[in-house]
């Protein structure tokens, strides 16, 4: 790493505000992930909870982001993750309490960093009380309209309603004992509400109240693309399992895939957003939404949710034009939806970056867990070699960007996880085809060595790799050159440099490499291809990996100040 005088980038007129009373401080913002059963165990349990996360918010501040959001740490029996949530307006007790929750918001907000909470809106847990009265009240009951239950088919309606298929794999309905069968677009115990009933809609107006209430900052919203399904009768088959995926979508007119991306889901969101700007600063969210580009940023319109996941950027793969494509359209759709652009590298959903990008073009990822991470091997330090470049170049991009815990560590993929250990209830509802994410969520290690490498003293949920160590934060902390080093440099410039939310490319590049000015006292270049380059003209202000003889290498990115 290479870092040089910053004196010369001191903030200009334009910086953003990050004050608590700006309303546009998400427009730029860096946002954590905190997935908190992975994220510090203060009580010993094994499992991460809200007063281990309160007593590790200095390692947020000090990384130099703007804001954290909490995946779920709601009730929940944990089928998947958190994602099936009992009561949306409580704190699971293996995590906490609410005075837990207000304790952490509060030192969240002492640190100067926002709180955005994740919201689950499309189905509850089948121990939430409403599936338990639905199930206990019968068919056509008032309870049951609030879920999606039909009769089946077949001469005893022993055959589900359609064809739909789970995301996690099979049938994505459920029968119960009395022969009705319910939705369930995700696990059996993640029950789909129905949002065309009038109590679905208030029962959540009056949860987002109660978080903004508590002083949270924003929501992600959770697969917010399907929460308006076309439930007229007859339901309609989609003739072929894979139309089931949001990768299908574009074989669809746009708006009438049955589940997915429906135009009035989008009157749930203008809804919301009446009650975002009730509070001061206005409350900010951000769609979690696999849809193509144009209609995805319809649900970051400034009178919706304001942003939207890129998943594009995420899955843009190690290819310069290909990126150089997403990142120009990324932008256009979002300034034409006048909402703020975001980047995403890792998160919990995923393989890490670290990994992922070192995987050859058109691997499965789930046949490459299903081999250990053996088929085909990963080179571990070419793998943080790219990780490193491809995170300075997304954070040089205007917009937003999402850091996913562990990332400012290099953590890789732990894709050697014993399949008696997995936890994802994709590898059971896929019949042990695919492993799932759990390699993605295994504790974080804090420090080299000891019980759990700092997670807590109780073990962790998901078995740690040996020599997880030597990624931890004690490991790396004032270490020169070391990734979290690299992470803090970068944050802390970024937040200097930033100045409008536009950049401009530059055309006479050697093939391979993505070279943009921001404004005109920035630049950023990145090397993807596999030969070493001349550099442009700049002074070098930060690099991912040590300059070549003042050239630059190949998967390296440079920052430049002009
Ligand atoms: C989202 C979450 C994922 C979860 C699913 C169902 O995609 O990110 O973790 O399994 O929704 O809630």
């Amino acid at each position: 790493m290479t870092v040089r005088s910053t004196a010369r980038t001191a903030p200009t007129a334009s910086t953003p505000d990050l004050s608590s009373q700006d309303p546009g401080w998400w427009r730029q913002a860096v946002i954590y992930q905190v997935y908190p059963r992975s994220f510090a165990d203060a009580d010993g349990d094994g499992l991460g909870d809200l007063r281990g996360i309160t007593q590790r918010l200095t390692h947020l501040a000090a990384l130099g982001v703007d804001a954290l959001w909490l995946s779920p740490f709601y009730p929940s029996e944990l089928a998947d993750g958190g994602y099936d949530v009992d009561d949306y307006r409580d704190v699971d007790p293996r995590l906490g309490t609410l005075d837990d929750f207000d304790a952490m918001a509060a030192e969240a907000h002492r640190l100067g960093l926002k709180v955005i909470v994740d919201l689950v809106p499309n189905h509850t847990s089948h121990r939430h009380a409403w599936f338990r009265e639905a199930l206990a009240a019968g068919p056509g009951s008032a309870a049951r309209d609030r879920y999606v239950f039909r009769d089946g088919r077949g001469e005893h309606g022993e055959l589900p309603p359609t064809d739909w298929q789970s995301v996690f794999g099979g049938s994505a309905w459920q029968r119960v004992p009395d022969g009705q069968w319910y939705l369930h677009l995700f696990a059996p115990q993640q029950p789909d509400l129905n949002w065309e009933n009038e109590q679905v809609r208030a029962d959540f107006r009056t949860t987002l109240r109660f978080w903004c209430d508590r002083g949270v900052d924003g929501f992600r919203v959770d697969v917010a693309h399907a929460l308006v399904k076309d439930l007229g009768e007859p339901l309609r088959d989609l003739g072929a399992p894979e139309l089931s995926g949001e990768a299908a979508l574009a074989e669809f007119a746009p708006g009438t895939h049955p589940f997915y991306d429906r135009d009035d889901v989008h009157e749930v969101y203008r809804d919301w957003r009446k009650i975002f700007d009730t509070y001061s600063p206005p409350r900010t969210a951000v769609a979690e939404a696999w849809v193509p580009g144009p209609r995805r940023v319809l649900y970051a319109r400034p009178d919706e949710l304001g942003q939207a996941f890129n998943f594009e950027y995420l899955q843009g793969g190690w290819d310069a034009a290909k990126l150089r494509g997403i990142i120009t359209g990324s932008l256009a759709d979002a300034h034409a939806a006048g909402a703020s652009a975001t980047w995403v590298l890792s998160n919990h959903d995923v393989v890490r970056h670290a990994s992922r990008l070192v995987l050859p073009p058109g691997t499965d990822p789930d046949a490459w867990l299903l081999s250990g991470g053996r088929a085909p091997a990963v080179d571990a330090a070419a793998g943080l070699r790219r990780a490193r470049a491809a995170t300075l170049l997304m954070l040089a991009l205007p917009g937003s960007a999402y850091v996913y815990q562990g990332e400012e560590l290099g953590l890789p993929e732990v894709a050697d996880l014993p399949t008696e250990v997995l936890q994802d209830p994709i590898w059971e509802q896929t019949g042990h085809v695919r492993k799932g994410r759990d390699g993605c969520r295994v504790p974080l290690p804090w420090t080299t060595d000891g019980p759990s490498y700092g997670f807590g003293t109780g073990g962790a949920w998901l078995p740690q790799p040996p020599g997880f160590g030597g990624y931890s934060v004690q490991a790396q902390d004032g270490v020169a050159g070391s990734t979290l080093e690299l992470y803090r440099t970068a944050l802390r410039l970024r937040r200097k440099l930033l100045d409008g939310e536009s950049l401009t490319w530059s055309d006479d590049v050697p093939a391979g490499v993505l070279r943009f000015d921001r404004s005109d006292t920035w630049r950023c270049v990145t090397n993807l291809s596999g030969t070493t380059v001349d550099l442009p003209a700049g002074e070098v202000l930060l690099s991912s990996a040590p300059l070549d003889g003042g050239r630059l290498g190949p998967d390296t990115t440079v920052w430049l100040g002009l």
